[in-house]
């Protein structure tokens, strides 16, 4: 494993106020809690219905199909990385790579480690932040961030992106999970617990076009949708059906009213330290 560094916590002078005009520690010091008390039932809540199941099922399945082949020596790091779900699907699944697991949230950070002991899926796991990861430049082959840009507030993804971007080595390839806008503000307008939601976190969407900029400083920039409404029902009764939405949610305009948009983008082969 690369060597980690001092985890240096970043203040609200540093990094913009959240948009309910909390400070950034405030934000953090909320998820730091919500997510240490969430620890223990996190992967039993969040598989109670099949539609949520199959969601992370296609999630996964699509993030896999997107990563390079893996070697022993490949370097990838998961931040956050929760409980360690894709990690130990990933090591199911028979990848035998370096797999490092960063979390903000000890409650998590636990957590995943017995996961990791039981199914013997050997992590490396580290506390830290997204906006100052405890990891040397150009160290990282392959970055994961999955299910987080939407608890941040959107000026400080900037930092968070950059952040991946230095610890990647050139060439290297981050997958990075984002909240779909036009289905995100629909549902917000419509459901009424997902508006309740927004008290401990900011909720935040991205637009294709914000995606797009905010992946400026990378090379071979995609994304692809997952999580299209009624996927779920269709795979069951018209298996096809279903296949042909996946589909189109990967290669047509389609993937802009799925749940997530899912970018992935390299850092270019030309680059130095950041
Ligand atoms: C919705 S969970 C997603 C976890 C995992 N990626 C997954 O898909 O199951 C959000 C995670 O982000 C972590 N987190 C929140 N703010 C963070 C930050 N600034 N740096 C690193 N992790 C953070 C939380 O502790 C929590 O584990």
């Amino acid at each position: 494993m690369p060597p980690t560094k001092e985890i240096k916590h970043s203040t609200a002078t540093e990094i913009p106020q959240s948009s309910d005009g909390s400070t950034m520690a405030e934000l953090k010091f909320r998820l730091i809690q919500t997510y240490d008390q969430k620890a223990k039932h996190y992967d039993t809540d969040r598989e109670v219905n099949r539609a949520t199941r199959y969601y992370f099922d296609c999630s996964y399945r699509a993030i896999e199909s997107l990563m390079d082949d893996t070697s022993r020596d490949t370097v990838h790091v998961d931040m956050p990385v929760g409980t360690g779900k894709f990690l130990i699907h990933l090591r199911q699944r028979g990848h035998s790579h370096r797999m490092i697991g960063i979390d903000l949230a000890a409650g998590m950070l636990e957590v995943c480690a017995d996961h990791s002991k039981q199914t013997g899926a050997d992590l490396v796991l580290s506390m830290g932040d997204a906006y100052c990861l405890p990891l040397p430049d150009n160290s990282v082959d392959v970055f994961t961030c999955l299910r987080l840009m939407h608890l941040l507030p959107k000026a400080s993804w900037p930092q968070v992106v950059g952040e991946i971007r230095r610890v990647l080595r050139p060439g290297g390839l981050m997958i990075i999970e984002l909240r779909n806008a036009l289905r995100g503000v629909t549902c917000q307008m419509l459901v009424a617990a997902f508006r309740s939601r927004r008290e401990t976190h900011p909720h935040t969407f991205a637009t294709p076009q914000q995606a797009r900029r905010l992946f400026r400083a990378f090379t071979d920039v995609q994304l692809q949708g997952v999580g299209l409404d009624g996927t779920s029902t269709m795979s069951r009764f018209v298996p096809a059906m279903g296949k042909g939405l996946h589909f189109l949610e990967a290669k047509s305009a389609i993937r802009y009213l799925s749940k997530t948009l899912l970018a992935t983008a390299r850092k270019p082969k030309d680059s130095c330290c950041s």
